[in-house]
């Protein structure tokens, strides 16, 4: 009888699931999975059952053996399991459609992991991973975290600090998604394309990139002047780099730059796409509608092509990659979010990078990339700091340390206004910060 291999997946009810479901059949034969656990919770019971059912629809068709299992108990489903996947969402679209919309009505750009909206998400999401993690240490202790819920970067960090948990592993499509894009721009295959990453999560950059091993930096730097060829994400458009400033920085930066080498840009459009077709959480919502209404259709047994329209896209592709690598010992290199461990001179030795890791069954062993270039290592370092601060904050309840990630983030003006849209925002999300209204609280 061959070994149970076991896989729960904490926000199973996401629309996200067909993808993760896909990358199962496709790497089955590297990773047969017996069991796969989907959990949910009260409100997201209706989704779990219809993205369930098409999941086990899905196995069906590949004639594979996977026991597809639908619960809205986590302990079940975290019992003995070897890998444990979170894609999990505090306060569903909604909340995220608020921490777009409060800072915009500022000024200030409302996204979901940047920003005013990053740092709400990560202040309703750590303590519920931090939960996550107590209940593994105790019903899982072997299993691997593989967390894919935004903010990544400081889930895996926060992860690190404040948990017992040493197996987990932070992922992000962006990584995958900048490899596909520029290896469909130089016309070669992706398995030919090698970039070196460094930095952190949404905030990553490409210190170099190679084709069959010889460096094509300079070539890639002159295509991502052309606006059409730097949205390299569905969630982000791309508005091209202005050629001069590329070459001087000399690294390849990552779609979320934008946000910060074109602030002003950025929030004027983001403005102005939130007045004619609502923020990207309310476009995401009309997109969901119509995926749920797919899904619930008895005779689909694919992921649907639809799927593709979200900003997700290759997530299964780098999650079972991943799990597939570790679960094999493959040893080959992969773009995760993991501890530093001096892998990056100018980032602390215990923080949460996303960089360039060979991948072992004893986790990602980051590569060495020394010191960051000059011009891009304040920005990461300042991330970085902000990043650990909101940590705290989410751990704590901390009034003033929440004002202090708010104001320290530098797509936040100024400590006035950062004050504002802290207090605004708190009030919104009431419901998903208990930490923050206990009897002592604001
Ligand atoms: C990108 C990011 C993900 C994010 C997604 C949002 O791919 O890497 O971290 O969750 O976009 O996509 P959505 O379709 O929800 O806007």
């Amino acid at each position: 009888m061959t070994k149970k291999l076991k896989v729960a997946t904490i926000g199973g009810g996401s629309s996200y699931t067909p993808e993760l479901v896909e990358g199962f059949i496709k790497r089955y034969d590297e990773f047969p999975v017996s069991e796969l656990w989907l959990v949910d919770i009260e409100a997201g019971k209706e989704k779990l059952e219809i993205v369930g059912n098409l999941a086990k629809r899905m196995v069906k068709k590949a004639g594979l053996r996977i026991d597809v299992h639908l619960t809205l108990d986590r302990r079940e489903a975290l019992k003995d399991a070897d890998f444990v996947t979170t894609q999990f969402r505090v306060g569903l679209l909604e909340a995220r459609a608020k921490d777009e919309r409060i800072p915009l009505k500022y000024g200030v750009l409302g996204q979901e992991t940047n920003g005013p909206g990053g740092l709400f998400k990560g202040l309703r999401t750590i303590p519920v991973i931090l939960d996550i993690c107590r209940d593994m240490e105790e019903l899982c202790p072997n299993a691997w975290l593989i967390n894919f819920t935004n903010p990544a970067g400081m889930v895996t960090e926060a992860v690190l600090r404040y948990s017992s948990i040493k197996k987990v592993v932070g992922l992000c499509n962006v990584p995958i998604g900048m490899e596909m894009g520029i290896a469909k721009l130089l016309g070669v295959e992706h398995s030919r394309i090698r970039i070196d990453f460094a930095g952190l999560n949404h905030m990553v950059y490409g210190l170099d990139v190679f084709v069959d091993g010889e460096s094509v930096k300079e070539k890639v730097f002159s295509l991502l002047t052309d606006a059409n060829n730097t949205s390299f994400v569905k969630n982000i458009p791309g508005y091209g780099w202005e050629p001069q400033f590329l070459k001087a920085l000399n690294a390849l930066p990552c779609p979320y730059h934008m946000y910060y080498y074109k602030t002003k840009t950025m929030v004027d459009k983001t403005l102005e796409s939130a007045e004619k077709e609502g923020t990207r959480a309310e476009v995401v919502q009309r997109l969901e509608k119509d995926l749920f209404e797919l899904y619930k259709d008895e005779n689909l047994n694919i992921k649907p092509p639809q799927l593709e329209k979200r900003g997700g896209a290759y997530y299964s592709d780098a999650a079972v990659r991943l799990i597939t690598s570790i679960y094999n010992d493959k040893g080959d290199i992969q773009p995760v979010n993991t501890m530093n461990a001096g892998a990056i001179a100018s980032i602390p030795y215990d923080s949460a990078v996303e960089v360039s890791c060979i991948i072992t069954k004893d986790g990602p062993r980051p590569l060495t990339m020394g010191d960051l270039p000059v011009a891009v290592r304040g920005l990461v370092q300042q991330i970085k700091s902000f990043e650990r601060v909101a940590a705290e904050a989410a751990v704590t309840g901390d009034y003033a340390t929440a004002l202090l990630a708010m104001c320290i983030n530098p797509l936040t003006p100024s400590d006035t206004v950062g004050k504002e849209i802290l207090d605004d925002m708190l009030e919104a999300h009431k419901e998903h910060l208990p930490q923050f209204f206990k009897e002592s609280g604001v």
